[in-house]
């Protein structure tokens, strides 16, 4: 029942949409039309318009025009701006912050009206929000799939909308005609250059002893995760001493990081290396190797991706190895892809944005502000 009202209303917003074309440079469009996404991506349970009859949805969503108005008034977009539907997973890490960050302000830069969806950590919401850029007939769908499976039916519903869809930061294991290319990173080699500075570390070890690590894994499903976890074993399995006895997620969370590693050292159990998916998890077993008396980065060596401000500071300070890149700022890229799309072209089946790898030992002096 809330579906088919909320179907009416999005259906409501991609009719004014094409009646409205001379708000489009105003900043009425775009607040009224964040109002209707608001309401449908965030509360379409509790949403008032959605339980409105169907005669009434045009009045309701121009009485939104209205009110977004009065409320917008620094957004300006050009006449003919190119409308491009985001969904977002979260804003589990700091690198994600940044990451919708560089989005919204690559978008402003090129003059596009951004339709942001924050899916909070959910792939049903993801689908709902992709659902409603169809209906609302943006020029281009760009999004992060939290996790790689179970995409296929509603980019089927875009192509058949003849909507392009840019699939960023995250892969996917759709197949590859139902979208125009992936831009992000390339996580199975991040995985790799976390077990090439491992090998480099412990190279002087003696014969016969075996170097425990303990994993974080990222959130199970995610290609990151995946890519993370298989290009650091393609490398370590091959090499004699270097044993992976504990692999969990902790969801690239701050807060599971943090329990993990004081269920781990509770149960004292003996680590030599952390090799942790993110940043966020990084930082909470950090706070849990302090809890327990033990020195991070001495007692225990610790491997972490992302390479936001903090793991930098802590590399700088002796208390972190190792810090893989991990590049938030994929915002211009992804608009320079979208106005090809809407413009008829072709997007790369795949580019990896380029990333560094700081090692403890570097000079890390010259290093610019992370931004994240
Ligand atoms: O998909 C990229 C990963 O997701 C980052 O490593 C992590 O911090 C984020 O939440």
């Amino acid at each position: 029942m809330a579906s088919k009202s909320l179907n009416a209303v999005l259906g409501s917003c991609g009719t004014l949409r094409n009646l409205c074309g001379k708000l489009r440079n105003s900043t009425c469009f775009e607040a009224s039309l964040r109002v209707c996404m608001e309401h449908f991506c965030d509360k379409s349970q509790k949403c008032p318009i959605l339980r409105a009859k169907p005669h009434k949805l045009l009045v309701l969503v121009s009485l939104l025009l209205l009110f977004g108005c009065q409320k917008a008034e620094k957004v300006s977009v050009p006449k003919d701006a190119l409308i491009v539907g985001f969904s977002q997973i979260g804003a589990e890490s700091a690198w994600r912050i940044r990451n919708t960050q560089s989005v919204q302000e690559a978008a402003e830069q090129a003059g596009i009206q951004l339709i942001f969806a924050n899916a909070e950590q959910k792939q049903e919401n993801q689908i709902k929000a992709i659902r409603s850029f169809i209906a609302y007939q943006v020029d281009v769908i760009a999004f992060v799939p939290i996790v790689v499976s179970g995409w296929d039916n509603v980019l089927q519903e875009a192509r058949k909308a003849g909507i392009p869809v840019l699939v960023t930061d995250r892969k996917i294991d759709a197949d590859e005609s139902l979208y125009a290319g992936f831009i992000g990173t390339d996580s199975e080699k991040e995985g790799r250059e976390a077990a090439f500075f491992l090998l480099d570390k412990f190279a002087g070890r003696k014969a016969g002893d075996m170097i425990r690590i303990a994993e974080f894994l990222g959130t199970i499903g995610s290609s990151v995760a995946e890519g993370r976890a298989k290009g650091f074993r393609d490398i370590i399995e091959k090499e004699p001493g270097f044993e992976i006895f504990y692999s969990e997620s902790g969801d690239f969370m701050r807060s599971k990081g943090y329990e993990l590693m004081r269920r781990l050292l509770e149960n004292r159990s003996q680590i030599d290396v952390l090799f942790s998916h993110n940043d966020s998890m990084t930082l909470g077993a950090m706070d849990a190797m302090r809890e327990a008396g033990l020195r991070p980065g001495k007692d225990i060596a610790i491997i972490t991706i992302d390479a936001q401000q903090k793991a930098i500071d802590a590399l700088k300070a002796g208390e972190v190895n190792c810090v893989v890149e991990c590049n938030p700022n994929l915002g211009h890229l992804i608009m320079d892809i979208a106005k090809q799309l809407a413009a008829g072209g072709q997007a790369s089946r795949l580019i990896h944005v380029d990333e560094s790898v700081f090692r403890e030992g570097d000079d890390l002096s010259a290093l610019p502000p992370r931004g994240y």
